[in-house]
């Protein structure tokens, strides 16, 4: 059991969010001066014109914290150069769920991924993401993109079928805290889910669980896709082109996780094709996704500028997160959602 830990706020966070950690964990020292940050918004905000006098507080501020909240400007030099100053720190935990990306852009020696605990917000999006992969796959089964279409063109169109829940098959592949939950949800209303995971998991909901290198057979026999994947080097590209040929025509594909995990030119082509009936993509290979890309304008796929999990409760559940892994740190019990130092999620 340790007594204290000296926090430094190193982004953007309300003060009513700031005196809530302070009330759920009375046990730490939270240091906070929102002047040397962009003023707190729902999407963590960076602040980019301090002037050197204003940086070098900035500085001296994080070589106080023995925990940080926050990545310091999000940038993984800005972390590297805070570890190596800072030899008190011991855990930084990272906003986003996928906050391993910004460990490994920090490029730290072994000493220092041992000395330092690093977690991420994996979990707090999983309700609004499960939401928008429901929303997803029913957009597909119930033809938003066709509707839209002809609407715009003032066109009663004649009879022409939609999907039902109870004969609706999903696949959900990568069976995380999102994924799990979008299982849970798409269940619910009826569809058969089909898990596509590295490993055996509980996940309430799931009908069956099949290997990673199955995928291209399980595309074939599912009217829907859920990627909830984080963007690793093991992932990159693991809705590949033979798995999307391989998936049962008018297929709906799903993306909230990251879209390095898609062969995005392969998709587009298959959409153009009409082999995938329809994409919902909160994320894309390149964000922001470039004016150029054809997925702008085709009228079968609907994009979300990697928004689909905000929402005003975010900071507040973040938050809460952290008190209770801070409490853990302090209690001496393992912490949640550490970030795997080999892959970097
Ligand atoms: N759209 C957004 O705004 C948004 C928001 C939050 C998160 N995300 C992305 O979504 C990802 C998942 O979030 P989460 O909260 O569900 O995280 P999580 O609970 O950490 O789940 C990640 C899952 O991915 C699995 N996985 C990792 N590498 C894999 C591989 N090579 N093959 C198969 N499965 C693999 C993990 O497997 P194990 O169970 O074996 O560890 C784990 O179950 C995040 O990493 C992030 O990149 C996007």
């Amino acid at each position: 059991m340790t007594q204290s830990l000296r926090v430094v706020i190193a982004t953007p966070l309300s003060d009513e969010n700031v005196a809530l950690l302070r009330r759920l964990e009375p046990r730490l020292d939270v240091r906070h001066e929102p002047e040397l940050m962009a003023p707190a918004t729902a999407d963590w905000m960076v602040r980019l014109d301090r002037d050197p006098a204003l940086q070098s507080r900035y500085e001296e501020y994080l070589d106080g914290g023995e925990a940080f909240f926050g990545v310091p400007d999000q940038s993984g030099t800005a972390l590297r150069a805070a570890i190596e100053r800072n030899p008190e720190l011991r855990w930084v935990h990272t906003i986003p769920a996928g906050g391993g990306a910004q460990v490994k852009a920090a490029k730290l020696d072994d000493a220092a991924l041992e000395r330092v605990a690093f977690t991420t917000s994996a979990g707090v999006h999983a309700q609004p993401l499960a939401e928008f992969a429901l929303f997803g796959v029913l957009a597909g089964t119930k033809q938003l993109g066709r509707l839209r279409v002809a609407q715009i063109r003032h066109e009663w169109a004649g009879r022409q079928p939609m999907g039902l829940n109870a004969e609706t098959r999903v696949a959900v592949v990568g069976l995380g805290a999102i994924g799990r939950r979008t299982a849970e949800l798409l269940s619910g209303l009826g569809m058969t889910v089909i898990g596509v995971h590295r490993r055996e998991v509980d996940a309430p909901g799931v009908s069956r669980i099949e290997p990673v290198e199955n995928l291209g057979a399980v595309l074939g026999e599912v009217d829907a896709v859920v990627l909830a994947l984080p963007g690793t080097e093991q992932t990159a590209g693991m809705l590949s082109r033979s798995a999307l040929e391989a998936a049962k025509p008018g297929i709906t594909v799903v993306n909230v996780g990251r879209g390095t995990t898609v062969d995005e030119p392969a998709l587009i082509e298959l959409l153009q094709s009409g082999h995938v009936g329809s994409a919902v993509l909160d994320v894309t290979a390149t964000e922001p996704l470039p004016a150029s890309s054809p997925l702008w304008d085709l009228p079968n796929v609907v994009i979300a500028p990697h928004t689909a999990a905000i929402s005003e409760h975010e900071p507040r559940l973040i938050t809460e997160l952290f008190a209770e892994n801070a409490r853990r740190l302090l209690d001496g019990e393992p912490q949640l959602n550490v970030v795997n130092t080999h892959e970097f999620y």
